[in-house]
């Protein structure tokens, strides 16, 4: 497993109130596989997007870019945390595409 780097952009045009990300990852992690054969994409992060906020995922192929984004778009659930998406769970709401 890579490290996975978040670059943030400029701040949101609106006034964004505390708590209230479009996006939260609390915790989150995502394992494929069960027992000592399963693979850790991604673990361990934290991690609030604005709306409207500009965000860049970095790092080498394999840190878990694209399953960050896939767990945002709830097409698979977290192994470990939670992705919100509009403060309910992203898994039920289909939010984007992964690239
Ligand atoms: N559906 C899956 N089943 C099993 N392993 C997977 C699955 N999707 C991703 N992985 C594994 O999880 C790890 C992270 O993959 P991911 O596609 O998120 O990386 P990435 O940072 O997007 O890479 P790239 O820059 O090549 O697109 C890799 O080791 C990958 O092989
Ligand atoms: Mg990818």
């Amino acid at each position: 497993m890579g490290q996975l780097a978040v670059v943030l952009g400029e701040e949101p045009k609106r006034e964004a109130c505390a708590g209230d990300a479009l996006i939260r990852f609390k915790g989150f992690g995502k394992s494929f596989g069960l027992g000592s054969g399963a693979l850790v994409a991604t673990r361990n992060i934290d991690l609030e997007v604005a709306a409207g906020e500009f965000v860049t995922i970095v790092g080498p192929s394999g840190c878990g870019k694209s399953t960050l984004l896939n767990a945002a778009a709830g097409i698979f659930p977290a192994t470990a945390g939670e992705v919100v998406y509009r403060e309910r769970p992203s898994r039920d709401t289909i939010a984007m595409s992964a690239i």
